[in-house]
């Protein structure tokens, strides 16, 4: 039993636009009329927002109109009042150039409807990639009270009797169509089976990451990231999850009241015992600047350097999300983390963390392994820096094959993702197994959007003669799927003239990850001078979002928000509308 003290109803913040006598509030209570609901339906209750990410074209949501009733149900049961508001969904597979450019859009949809409606508490349903952080943005400068509804994974891929994990697959199968060693039957057979279930991507990707993070957190309900999206658990999740946010209503239990310092080093600590997506190394940076706790590059190095990796989930490790729930899921493994973190953190709950894990049991230690026996001792990420990155870039050595992690080799350079798509299997291309492939023009401004292009390609000729792994160098992201000694983020860009697009074809690039050293072997003159020849690429945008994107939008390692949307919630994060 919480001991916040409890709103009264005219405090709501709903109550200006239903429960006062005047001319606005006799419309907004006709509307409602209008929609066939009576006063008793609403009258003193708290209206809570279910902001519903769902659209025909993202598969990873495609149950979410029945799990927005299942919310719904829940509000109702503890005396809430239920408004759903879809918002831009961000489908990963199919939203172009990437969904990247529009994460800031989204938390910003969410921020404003939260604000111009009458919503004194909110639900937030994503999961697909970049919906998560979108979501917490929005929702964490808006400062109501909040819990995030994650979708679920999807059931395991089948093909032939095997598991196949999302992404991971496609990325591994498609090199060996290219090799020559499957034929496009198998591919066609393989396309079938990798996704047959609503929910998002299976493996430890960016949305299975950025969902155990949001639990990790506090922000969602305790066990739910881990939820198989088609087990009827997740429809039991979604209305506990209504019945819970009409309660926090009442104790007006926000954001700011839950989130730390503390409770982000807990959601990151958390992405590294997970061995989670790079793309979390961008997102938690937005969401940390959101609530004031800003993380850093230094200090997820530092965090990286102490956590290992007790998820054995590809693509660092073997196993699939549906393992994982079955093994304990994410509280499991945080009972395992535990002398890691500070389990007085606060949840939505209303307990904190230690409270919320005392009882978790890992059912399947080779899914979920022990401190004292960690899949990967420690750095599941890495951050480097040097003259190539001095504003740092980002690596996850675990998906490198080993001897790369210390490598030096022979640029060769594409400007742009055309460039790449054009020459990399050109059989004339000089390159072989130990070159260093750089990708210039792909980073936030860029491309734009920063996409996920920084798995570059392994040349045909060099897969032909079974080279499956190379370094790879781009100020792009990666999906979380991936695998490979990609370095990624690299900051500044090259598109606002980072030392990036300074490389030239046949450079000497060093790579040392226990280091943490990134370097291109040139005299610091040379550098110069190249600088002093450097053309700034064209503008890409003239107008509309873009414009606004390209004007606004900041570095990788400050986490691509727009400049004018950080908050702090030590200041004012933002003010209510008028009721006119
Ligand atoms: Fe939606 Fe991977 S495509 S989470």
């Amino acid at each position: 039993m919480s001991t916040r003290k409890l709103k009264k109803p005219e405090e709501l913040r709903s109550h200006r636009w239903y429960g006062v006598k005047d001319l606005r509030s006799f419309g907004h209570r006709s509307r409602t009329a209008q929609m066939g609901y009576t006063r008793q339906d609403y009258a003193g209750k708290p209206v809570i927002a279910i902001i519903n990410t769902w659209s025909d074209i993202n598969p990873c949501h495609g149950h979410f109109r029945q799990r927005a009733e299942e919310v719904k149900r829940g509000v109702w049961q503890a005396g809430g009042f239920p408004v759903e508001m879809p918002a831009m969904s961000l489908s990963e597979p199919f939203q172009k150039p990437t969904t990247m450019l529009y994460r800031n859009l989204l938390a910003m949809e969410t921020e404003e409807l939260l604000r111009s409606y009458p919503a004194d508490a909110c639900v937030l349903m994503g999961g697909c990639d970049k919906t998560t952080p979108a979501l917490l943005m929005g929702a964490i400068s808006m400062n109501l009270p909040t819990i995030f509804l994650p979708a679920g994974p999807m059931l395991r891929g089948d093909y032939q009797g095997n598991y196949l994990g999302s992404g991971s697959d496609t990325w591994k199968y498609w090199a060996e169509l290219r090799a020559g060693n499957i034929t496009e039957s198998d591919w066609r057979n393989i396309e079938n089976g990798i996704a047959r279930s609503p929910g998002h991507c299976m493996t430890m990707g960016t949305a299975s990451t950025m969902t155990s993070a949001t639990e990790a957190l506090g922000l969602s309900l305790s066990g739910f990231a881990s939820i198989p999206a088609s087990d009827s658990r997740h429809s039991q999740m979604a209305s506990m999850t209504g019945r819970r946010i009409v309660e926090m209503a009442w104790e007006d239990l926000k954001p700011s009241d839950i989130l730390t310092r503390a409770s982000f080093d807990n959601a990151m600590s958390t992405v590294l015992a997970l061995a989670g997506s790079t793309n979390s190394v961008v997102h938690m940076i937005a969401v940390s600047r959101r609530a004031g706790f800003p993380l850093t590059l230094d200090h997820i190095d530092a965090l990286a350097r102490k956590v290992p990796v007790l998820a054995n989930l590809r693509p660092a490790g073997e196993y699939l999300m549906e393992d994982f729930y079955y093994a304990g899921g994410l509280r499991a493994l945080l009972k395992q983390l535990s002398p890691l973190l500070d389990l007085t953190q606060q949840t939505v709950d209303g307990k904190s963390l230690g409270e919320l894990i005392s009882e978790a049991k890992v059912f399947k230690p080779e899914v979920i392994r022990s401190l004292d026996n960690p899949l990967v001792a420690s750095d599941s990420l890495a951050i480097l820096k040097g003259n190539l990155a001095p504003d740092g870039a980002v690596i996850k050595p675990p998906a490198a094959e080993s001897h790369l992690l210390k490598h030096t080799g022979k640029a060769v350079v594409f400007k742009n993702y055309d460039d790449l798509s054009a020459r990399i299997d050109d059989p004339q291309l000089d390159v072989d197994k130990d070159s260093v492939i750089v990708l210039q023009n792909a980073g936030p401004l860029g491309a734009p959007g920063m996409p996920e292009w920084g798995q570059l390609p392994i040349p045909q000729k060099l897969l032909k003669q079974g080279v499956r792994d190379m370094v790879r160098i781009s100020d792009a992201r990666m999906s979380g799927t991936s695998y490979g000694a990609c370095v990624l983020h690299v900051a500044p860009e090259s598109y606002v003239g980072g030392p990036l697009a300074l490389v030239r074809d046949g450079d000497l690039i060093e790579l040392d990850v226990p280091a943490r050293k990134l370097n291109v072997l040139i005299s610091d003159a040379e550098m110069t001078k190249r600088k002093q020849t450097w053309q700034a690429p064209l503008k890409k945008f003239d107008r509309g979002f873009g414009k606004m994107y390209s004007a606004h939008v900041l570095q990788a390692d400050q986490g691509c928000d727009f400049d004018f949307l950080e908050t702090s919630h030590q200041e004012q994060s933002g003010t209510d509308p008028e009721i006119h």
